[in-house]
């Protein structure tokens, strides 16, 4: 055994995992999660319908072939609004039948390891699953490197200094909820940013902060782009988008 995967240790039977794998760039996991993807009996993760997945995506290079895998296909994204009871509806049954296919996993003595962008406990759809099987099952949660931490390192801003308070906002709230937090904020992250972009953009220039947001898009990613907000004239983002507010607090 290596010394690195002394450090990171292996998977216990019966054990579901809650992975970060961190925002993009796969030399950002942790020595646990990274050790974990390679030894967990199986390899679960959230995909939209057709779609590779964008956690399995970050931890391909550490998949070899053969592995088993357990993939969680959402009914819905996006064709529906999330206000609507039929969104709720579906995503509940969903959310009910994937805990009941990891617990099946579980109970057979399997360690599962379900991937999580980023961290798991910060937005992350493994804590809907977390709710439904941490009491019946041993569950770890392996914290990861948030996707605003990337990307605030990418773009290289720091993002709070001396007693700034950091908002952090997500992109799908009202307008009018969106501005009354900016007009007061003195650092801000706002996430969810994709098809919300253009309403986004609206708020922080009513809030007066458009020539100190910056845009960052798949950051640590390959595809990375970073950019003045205001140069940006997309009606929409993609899915790993989000806008960086940055303090301006003391600075010795
Ligand atoms: C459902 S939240 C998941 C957050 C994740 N658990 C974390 O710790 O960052 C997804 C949102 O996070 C943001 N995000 C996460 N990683 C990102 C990245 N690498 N680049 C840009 N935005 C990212 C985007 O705004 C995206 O819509």
């Amino acid at each position: 055994m290596s010394l690195l995967d002394t450090i990171a240790g292996v998977a216990d039977a019966g054990t579901l995992y809650g992975i970060g794998v961190g925002p993009g760039d796969v030399r950002y996991l942790t020595l646990r999660a990274a050790g974990l993807v390679r030894s967990v009996d199986v390899v679960a993760f959230f995909a939209k319908r057709g779609m590779e997945g964008h956690a399995r995506r970050i931890v391909a290079p550490l998949m070899d072939a053969g592995r088993r895998e357990l993939r969680l296909e959402y009914p819905v994204t996006e064709e529906v609004p999330v206000a609507d009871p039929s969104y709720q509806a579906q995503i509940g049954g969903f959310y009910h039948r994937a805990a009941e296919s990891i617990a099946a996993h579980l109970a057979a003595g399997r360690s599962v390891g379900l991937l999580s962008e980023g961290d798991p406990f910060f937005y992350g759809s493994f804590m809907h699953m977390w709710r439904r099987l941490e009491r019946d099952h041993p569950v770890e949660v392996v914290p990861g490197v948030t996707g605003m931490s990337g990307c605030w390192t990418k773009a290289n801003v720091p993002i709070t200094w001396g007693d700034d308070i950091l908002s952090v906002l997500p992109g799908t709230l009202d307008e009018d909820v969106l501005h009354d937090r900016l007009a007061r904020c003195e650092a801000a992250v706002i996430m969810k940013v994709g098809r919300n972009l253009t309403k986004v953009k609206r708020a922080i220039i009513r809030a007066g902060l458009i020539d100190r947001a910056l845009y960052i898009e798949r950051g640590t990613m390959e595809a990375q782009r970073v950019a003045p907000l205001a140069e940006i004239e997309l009606a929409r983002g993609p899915y790993f988008s989000m806008i960086l507010i940055p303090g301006q607090g003391r600075r010795l």
